[in-house]
């Protein structure tokens, strides 16, 4: 693939530039660049040697590889190798020490000059002693060491070599590794803690790519991809850059949404060859519960394996309550490498992990995560079974905003599931009540435009009902006049007699908005209306909410800012008397602002809004 566009790492770049800058004057370092793999480690080194050549300075250049990770020195001979061609001179300086550096490089000075024996610490100094005679005196020499996750003892040895000694140079050796392959588990890692604290080492962590980014890079690799597919690519990759070029090219090819990259596949297979039998099957659990994974339940259905082997061959990390992929994309690879029968089984039997509490009355917190488990092994009615219970004790226990998220969990499996279609019209419209009352009206809007395009064969108190809660969300979200032109035609068409809360609520929502609108008439004619239709209906809530809006009605007629206060006392008064503190606590406020803000009524409403427990207040 053609590299794309360079893009984002602004800021590592930066510090980078610094430390070149300060190497220039004498004062060098060791950068330690590591993240996981694609993340773009090579690219940023090209790109600060790009740099670094434009204005004037030299660049050393050596990889390591996996084939050559048992060999003496191998990242280190590659640099001698290919400044050979690209930077003569330290060719040249190096022939000169020749006896010495042939224990890096065989072929190095003529073929009568014997060495190669001297110790480790001579040869570092007399690598060093090349590199600096063959600097420019007025710019700093950036040595990039790549892939040092792959470089034998003797190489990072001399990296901790160089560590000491770069303070005083014109150097700026920079390192890169794969973080996973350097876990805990590795011999490696001890020493890798020490260095990153030395003084003279600056490390440079590379994260993955934030959305902005994220989506130049794609568009730079694929130009052609719709803004949908962007986004998509965009949300896979997780921004890792790899990732994002290959989901890009791929579905710039294909012209549909893009599958897993064979490099995940390549890269899920060779770390599971370093995977033993009892850690495969771990995995294929660990797989199938998600991208997290607790480590209780991996204990529980696989006691005799080991998680830490996981981590160690670089497919998962710890996490905060167990395991977690490294990528979003090694969990779907190892997902689709587990065949589709065991994947049920295992769906099914963390499913059942998972219920152990929820049947015991705890773990509500579960039910999406059993529902899901559940309709995956193939049960999509169990799996409703599940969140219509989870939502029924959210509602008991008056968290209404979970209530209305198991519920729209439920609508989405209902939706998804032909088996599940007799459910679809209940649960919708539970969703649109349960959505209004946890004021969430951007999940509710596209529900509600939905269901009230379908509202003309309702019959009339289904259809008040909806157009309460329709004009409620209007208003609500900012589109006041199109919840005005709804209340106005619906309220003409309704029978003046009809009794029902829902009635009562639209007309005194009608009587608040003519009075925004300016107009007190029509706004006192709504508001009694509403109140008349909440007494018919026996509504204590639908009653106050009359009463409230009158309040408030009667003060903007009158000005009568006494009279007001006692439409407020009376109103709140009432609201004792049905018990419904949350209206008390809100009268009281609206009391307050009418009574000259007085501090009495603020803190009484304070504490009835405490006692009500309401986050509303
Ligand atoms: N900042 C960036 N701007 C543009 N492209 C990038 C950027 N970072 C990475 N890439 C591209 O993403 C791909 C992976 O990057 P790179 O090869 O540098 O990753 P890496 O960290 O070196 O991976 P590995 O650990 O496998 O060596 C490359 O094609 C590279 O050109
Ligand atoms: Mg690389």
């Amino acid at each position: 693939m053609m590299a794309t566009e360079f893009v984002g790492r602004e800021d590592v770049l930066g510090q980078l530039g610094q430390a070149l800058a300060a190497a220039g004057a004498g004062a060098g370092c060791v950068a330690l660049i590591y993240g996981e793999a694609g993340i773009g480690k090579t690219r940023l080194c090209r790109q600060l040697a790009d740099e670094h050549r434009r204005r004037r300075g030299q660049v050393l250049l050596g990889h390591g590889s996996p084939e050559e990770s048992a060999i003496a020195y191998g990242a280190v001979a590659d640099t001698l190798r290919a400044a050979r061609r690209a930077e003569p001179r330290i060719w040249e300086s190096a022939s000169t020490r020749a006896n010495v550096l042939r224990a890096i490089t065989p072929e190095i000075g003529s073929a009568h000059q014997r060495g190669g024996g001297a110790d480790r610490p001579v040869v570092f100094e007399a690598l060093l002693d090349t590199v600096e005679e063959a600097t420019h005196s007025d710019q700093a020499m950036l040595w990039v060491l790549d892939d040092m996750h792959w470089a034998d003892d003797a190489t990072w040895h001399f990296v901790r070599y160089a560590a000491r000694r770069v303070a005083d140079m014109s150097l700026v050796l920079a390192v890169t590794y794969r973080d996973e392959e350097i876990g805990p588990a590795s011999p490696r890692w001890p020493s890798l803690v020490t260095l990153k604290r030395d003084r003279h080492v600056l490390a440079v962590p590379l994260r993955r790519l934030g959305t902005p980014d994220a989506e130049r890079l794609a568009r730079a690799a694929a130009p052609d991809l719709a803004s949908d597919v962007v986004a998509k690519v965009v949300e896979r990759s997780a921004g890792t850059p790899l990732m994002i070029e290959e989901l890009a090219d791929l579905a710039a090819r294909s012209g549909e949404f893009p599958a897993l990259p064979d490099v995940v596949r390549v890269t899920v297979r060779d770390r599971v060859g370093r995977l033993g039998p009892a850690e495969r099957d771990l995995l294929d659990v660990a797989a199938v519960a998600g991208l997290s994974v607790d480590a209780g339940l991996l204990r529980a259905l696989r006691p005799e394996a080991v998680p830490a082997e996981l981590v160690a061959a670089g497919l998962m990390e710890p996490d905060r309550a167990g395991f977690r992929f490294r990528h979003p994309l090694l969990q779907e690879s190892a997902y689709e490498d587990v065949p589709p029968p065991r994947r049920s089984v295992l769906h099914e039997e963390i499913a059942r992990f998972l219920s152990r509490d929820f049947a015991g009355g705890r773990g509500v917190q579960a039910a999406e995560r059993i529902a899901v488990h559940l309709d995956r092994a193939g049960q999509p009615g169990a799996a409703l079974a599940v969140l219509d219970e989870g939502a029924q004790r959210a509602q008991r226990a008056r968290e209404i905003g979970r209530a209305a998220t198991l519920t729209l969990a439920a609508l989405d499996l209902a939706r998804r599931r032909d088996e599940l279609v007799s459910r679809r019209l209940g649960l919708e419209q539970l969703a649109i009540r349960e959505l209004s009352m946890a004021r969430r009206w951007s999940e509710l809007d596209p529900l509600i435009r939905d269901a009230w395009s379908r509202s003309g064969t309702l019959p009339p108190g289904e259809r008040v009902s909806l157009a309460n809660i329709f004009s409620r969300h209007l208003f609500w979200s900012g589109a006041a006049a199109e919840a005005w032109r709804l209340i106005e035609a619906e309220l003409a068409e309704l029978e003046p007699a009809h009794a029902s809360a829902d009635a009562a609520m639209l007309a005194t929502r009608g009587g608040h908005i003519a009075r925004f609108r300016g107009q007190s008439e029509q706004a006192l004619q709504y508001g009694e209306r509403g109140l008349a239709a909440a007494r018919r209906a026996g509504n204590v809530t639908a009653e106050w909410y009359a009463q409230h809006a009158l309040a408030h009605i009667g003060y903007a007629v009158s000005g009568n800012r006494r009279a007001a206060a006692d439409a407020f006392r009376q109103c709140a008064a009432a609201a004792r008397a049905f018990g419904t503190k949350i209206e008390e606590a809100v009268t009281l406020f609206g009391l307050a602002c009418h009574n000259g803000g007085a501090l009495q009524d603020v803190e009484a409403g304070i504490q009835v809004a405490e006692e009500a427990g309401s986050p509303q207040c």
